[in-house]
Formats: structure tokens, C-alpha cells, sequence
């Protein structure tokens, strides 16, 4: 009889520590969808702050589409908004300079606008996806850093490094969006975005060696050398493949 009481006492704090957890994970585990008005927005949109400390505010965020969409997402994606951006600002930069009469690489310049017009898709997509999961896009300022472009080669090895760099930011989001179970997000980069890359890595790949070929160990120097008739012909032939392609 000595020990009833307290074990009584024990039981009956057990039971209210279960009430009271169920109550606060309530919110987020309705069992019946809740009708017009009587979902509760507040639940998962209070502000939030990502992985480098940076907050969005919840005004910032469009309560009523998101869900289960984090600020830290938001901020890698308008991150890799930046980076398709910045691709294509540089291919179409490429494509003006190979349009150039004293340059006239026709196949290189239609091979970059391409490019350019590509990845600009690839941000108005990510742009448009942001907007339907109820985040926040912002834009940063876009530059083009290269000042020493020449030849063909060097572009185009300059295009598989930035290839390479994009892809690698759509692995690190994928992982992420797994991560956080967001599995919409996981969805898309696998079917839009990562089956393309990889071909686009391996096309480069293969512009790069035929290029690397002919090309001296220093590529400014290639008036003395047979890459001079290499990039004529890889070009020629580049704009033919382009254009039957354009024409299927
Ligand atoms: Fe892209
Ligand atoms: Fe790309």
C-alpha cells in the first residue's frame, strides 16, 4: 500500500507528458483535410533561417501554396538560378565573340547561343517552380569575368568547367531536397535538370579532345601550329550538325 501513491503519481505525469506532446504535434498531423479557412497557416511557416544564418521573413513567403518547402531550399534555389543566369550571360558572350567578322566561328557562335538560350530556360524554370512551391525569388547582379578568350578550345573548355560547376550545385540541392524529404523538388532536378547535364558534360568532353588534339602545349600560341585547320573543320563540321539538328 506504501508504494501505490507514488506509483500512481508516476502514471498520472506520464499520461499528461503524452497529452501535452500529441497537442504540440497536432498542428502538423491533421487526420481529416481541414476545411476552407480552418487550416492552420501558422504551422511550419514561422521564419526561418538556413544553413549560413540567413533568415527569410515570413512575409516573403506565400503561406497559403507552401509546403513542406524550407527557407534553406528557397535560398539554394535562387542560388542556382544565379548560376544558370551567369552561364548564360557567358555563352551568349562567347557567341558574340565568335560571331565576330576577325573571329567568324559560325558553328562555335550558333553552338553558345544555343547554350545561352538553354540555360536561360533553365532559370525561367526554376524561377516559375520557386513562385508554384510559394517561396521568394531575389536577383543578384550578373557579370562576365573572362577577359582573355581567343580560341575555340579555351571556350569550350571554359563551358565543361561551368558544366561541371552547375552540375555539381544540382547534386548538393538534390541531396538537400532528399534530405528534407521533398521529394517534388528531388523529382524535377532528376527529370529536368540532371539527365541533361550529363549530357551536356559529355558533348564538351568530346568538343574538348578533338580540339586538344591539334592544339600546342601553349594554346596562345597556335598561328605556328595545324590548330588553326583543326578548329576550321571541327567548326564546319559543329554547324552542320547543328543545323541538321535544328532541321529535325
Ligand atoms: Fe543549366
Ligand atoms: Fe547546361
Amino acid at each position: 500500500m506504501k508504494t501505490g501513491l507514488p506509483l500512481l503519481l508516476v502514471l498520472v505525469v506520464l499520461v499528461a507528458a503524452v497529452r501535452t506532446s500529441v497537442s504540440a504535434d497536432q498542428c502538423c498531423e491533421e487526420v481529416t483535410p481541414p476545411r476552407a479557412g480552418q487550416e492552420d497557416l501558422e504551422c511550419g511557416f514561422k521564419a526561418e533561417c538556413n544553413m549560413q544564418g540567413n533568415c527569410c521573413p515570413d512575409k516573403e513567403n506565400v503561406a497559403m501554396v507552401r509546403q513542406s518547402y524550407t527557407c534553406d531550399v528557397n535560398c539554394l534555389l535562387i542560388k542556382q538560378i544565379h548560376h544558370e543566369m551567369s552561364a548564360s550571360f557567358l555563352y551568349q558572350a562567347y557567341a558574340s565573340y565568335f560571331q565576330r567578322a576577325d573571329v567568324s566561328l559560325p558553328g562555335i557562335q550558333k553552338f553558345f547561343a544555343q547554350a545561352s538560350h538553354e540555360e536561360r530556360g533553365h532559370a525561367d524554370y526554376l524561377i516559375d517552380y520557386v513562385n508554384k512551391r510559394g517561396g521568394h525569388v531575389q536577383l543578384d547582379q550578373l557579370e562576365v569575368d573572362r577577359a582573355d578568350w581567343m580560341e575555340g578550345l579555351m571556350a569550350l573548355e571554359d563551358a565543361l568547367a561551368v558544366e561541371r560547376f552547375v552540375n555539381r550545385k544540382l547534386l548538393d540541392l538534390h541531396k538537400r531536397a532528399d534530405d528534407l524529404g521533398d521529394a517534388h523538388l528531388a523529382h524535377i532536378l532528376e527529370h529536368d535538370f540532371l539527365q541533361e547535364q550529363v549530357k551536356a558534360i559529355y558533348d564538351l568532353g568530346q568538343y574538348v579532345t578533338r580540339l586538344r588534339k591539334f592544339a600546342p602545349k601553349n594554346i596562345r600560341n597556335v598561328r605556328t601550329s595545324s590548330y588553326r585547320l583543326a578548329e576550321y573543320m571541327f567548326d564546319q563540321n559543329l554547324l552542320k550538325s547543328l543545323d541538321k539538328q535544328g532541321s529535325t
